[in-house]
């Protein structure tokens, strides 16, 4: 199943924020509409949020009214910077916005040839991050044993990635497999992308599950309920420290402190080889609307002091080793990326 799609003139997403209660599809005709639902997570996840910038980028060549080319490039040029400006941590919005605008930059062409190829890039990393999702899915599969229980944070589906999905890839590859496993979901507060949308894309896959709030994960541990965590990535650096949803620290922390193999999952497009140390990710902080307020009832004072960062970072050392598309890499995480790097590029 697919969260995003292309549809010529404009773009379609599934509304995540009203799942799982209702399945509802946003019609986004023009780059604003889109760049708002980025704001309130109706699109959300690192790969999603890269192939709705790619498709952002290619919409807006096609209802720009432009009438020479230099003009279409300085449009494009600051939507580019308008999509940029939605959500700091996911590099994959920032990865696809280089990748359209290095098509932008080099065309020397007519417009409509460079609405052509925009339009074809945008469904060309579509396309990739199905396929590098699927392979995400069958390497992590490798390191999970039969009847293994599997614990997983915020929501790294299909939702996420546009299909098939990168923790939940490695979960739904297992399953094909036949390996009798079982999920734990976290319910991943404040916005709940556990239970709104793990646990529905788990339900639809028949995939079992057992939904549980944040704060148990531990008791979980300590009682030996759980063999691995995986988890997916917003921005993984070249010394593999991972910026993830806000409470993966505190899992890695705690899987390790209970030696149970924590493991995020993501294709390399989540890799910033231009940050060393996670401490120079850029952490997205949002309203404390989400924090006072639960589903839409108020939850504490209004005027409560808040703070509400949306990621934080795993230091690599916490880290077991990083499923991506090309393989599993173990520490020293800087060499084993750089080897990867440097055999990927050209590519
Ligand atoms: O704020 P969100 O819902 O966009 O956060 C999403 C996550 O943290 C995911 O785990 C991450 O983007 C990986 S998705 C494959």
């Amino acid at each position: 199943m697919k969260c995003i799609k292309w549809k010529g003139n404009h773009i379609e997403i599934i509304d995540q924020t009203k799942l799982p209660g209702l399945l509802e599809w946003i019609e986004c005709n023009d780059v604003k509409t889109l760049g708002e639902a980025i704001k309130r997570l109706s699109v959300r996840g690192a790969p999603a949020l890269g192939i709705a910038a790619g498709m952002g980028m290619a919409l807006a060549s096609i209802l720009s009214e432009a009438k020479c080319l230099d003009d279409l490039k300085k449009e494009l040029s600051s939507v580019r910077d308008y999509i940029a400006g939605t959500r700091p941590t996911a590099v994959n919005l920032f990865w696809a916005l280089d990748r359209m605008m290095e098509i932008v930059n080099e065309h020397e062409g007519d417009i409509e040839s460079l609405r052509n190829k925009l339009e074809a890039e945008a469904l060309k990393i579509d396309r990739e991050n199905k396929e590098m999702c699927m392979s995400v899915g069958d390497h992590g599969a490798e390191l999970v044993k039969e009847g293994w229980n599997i614990l997983t944070h915020c929501n790294a589906g299909f939702l996420a990635t546009g299909d098939y999905g990168t923790a939940i890839g490695v979960i739904r590859s297992a399953h094909k497999q036949k390996k009798n496993i079982h999920v734990y979901v976290d319910e991943t507060r404040p916005l709940l992308q556990g239970s709104r949308l793990t646990a529905w894309e788990l339900k639809q896959d028949k995939i079992p599950y057992t939904l549980i709030a944040d704060n148990m994960a531990g008791y979980l541990m300590k009682q030996g309920k759980i063999d691995m965590v995986v988890v997916g990535a917003d921005r993984i650096t070249a010394e593999g420290d991972v910026a993830n949803k806000i409470g993966t620290y505190s899992l890695a922390v705690l899987a390790n402190y209970h030696g149970i193999p924590f493991y995020p999952a993501a294709p390399f497009s989540t890799i910033d080889m231009s940050i060393k140390s996670g401490n120079d990710i850029v952490i997205e902080e949002r309203n404390h609307k989400e924090l006072v307020y639960f589903q839409g009832i108020q939850s504490a004072p209004l005027d409560s002091d808040v703070y509400n960062p949306a990621f934080d970072v795993t230091p690599h050392n916490l880290v077991t080793a990083i499923i991506t598309e090309k393989g599993v890499l173990y520490p020293p995480f800087d060499k084993a990326l750089e080897e990867m790097m440097g055999e990927n590029q050209g590519l």
